[in-house]
């Protein structure tokens, strides 16, 4: 496989006196993935994905985007128009007073000619979705919307990975779930690398892998069904496991034998149909 990111052996003290952020982490992002990354506050997610983007460098270990490891200065704008990032709070992202501008900012500050500019942050708005809101000011959109306009900004930079930082954790449920459909899309559609670092289970269900992280180090990996099939492990780690998993584990407890590996709802309604009747849902009438 093609490989996107890498890190390999990595160790990181934010000081001397600190415990490790990083503690021989070992991971990596092929290209084209979407991986979810999740973890209980401070176990290092935040810190491993500003490694992947060469804003940190390993105290030990190496870091690879493609192959150029991140210690190459020389390369590093290269390195961060690979790897573009999206952070928490959607107004410490935005600079400009119009959503177009503040699309075109990065670029202009690169000095790409002007028609070259347009034709990026047209086709990078149109794929984040926002490009009717082209000609708004900023803050009159809503948390979603500007997210999608920072998501906007660093598209049109081209980058072959999009790291999210908890991108979704200001949103409300329709800006997120906006946000995700532009993510997904950017990933199936337009075969950008996808790390999205969150809180919400429902979101690391959609991606390829999911990365659990504890205290500096990687915990668990495996598909979505493969790790939030591991009920006890997940909740052991300060996490929860998406809804219709919970429930088909407390089912399964309480002695309604459910499917071990279900992680949506509708999977889980299918399942729970099955189990009172003893028919597929494909039989019920409503279904
Ligand atoms: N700038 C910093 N200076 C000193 N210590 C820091 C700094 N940033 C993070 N840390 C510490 O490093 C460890 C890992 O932090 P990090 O922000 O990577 O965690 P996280 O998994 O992203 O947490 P969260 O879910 O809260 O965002 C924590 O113990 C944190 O307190
Ligand atoms: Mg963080």
């Amino acid at each position: 496989m093609d490989q996107m990111l890498r890190a390999q052996d990595v160790t990181f003290s934010y000081s001397h006196e600190q415990h490790k952020a990083l503690d021989g982490l070992t991971a990596q992002v092929e290209r084209g993935e979407f991986v979810a990354v999740l973890g209980a506050n401070g176990c290092g997610k935040s810190t491993l994905a500003k490694h992947f983007n060469a804003i940190l460098l390993p105290v030990s270990g190496m870091v690879y985007i493609e192959d150029i490891p991140t210690t190459d200065e020389d390369r590093l704008l290269e390195m961060r128009q690979k790897v573009g990032m999206v952070f928490q709070n959607p107004d410490n992202q935005i600079v400009a007073t119009v959503v177009e501008e503040d699309v075109a900012f990065a670029l202009e500050n690169l000095g790409v000619p002007p028609a070259e500019i347009r034709t990026r942050i047209d086709e990078a708005m149109k794929m984040a979705g926002i490009y009717k809101h082209r000609e708004k000011a900023p803050h009159k959109l809503s948390g979603g919307q500007k997210q999608r306009v920072a998501i906007a900004g660093v598209i049109a930079m081209r980058p072959d990975c999009l790291i999210l930082d908890e991108a979704t954790a200001m949103l409300d449920p329709i800006g997120r779930e906006k946000v995700m459909r532009t993510v997904r899309s950017l990933n199936r559609d337009h075969g950008i690398t996808v790390v999205h670092i969150t809180h919400y289970m429902e979101e690391a269900a959609m991606a390829d892998r999911v990365i659990v992280m504890s205290e500096g180090k990687i915990a668990m990996e495996g598909t979505p069904k493969e790790v939030f099939s591991r009920v006890e492990e997940v909740k052991a780690l300060h996490l929860d496991v998406p809804q219709s998993a919970e429930l088909c584990h407390a089912l399964t407890e309480a002695g309604l034998p459910m499917p071990v590996d279900v992680i949506d709802v509708d999977e889980c309604a299918r399942a729970l149909y099955k189990a009172i009747t003893g028919k597929e849902a494909g039989e019920c009438p409503q279904s």
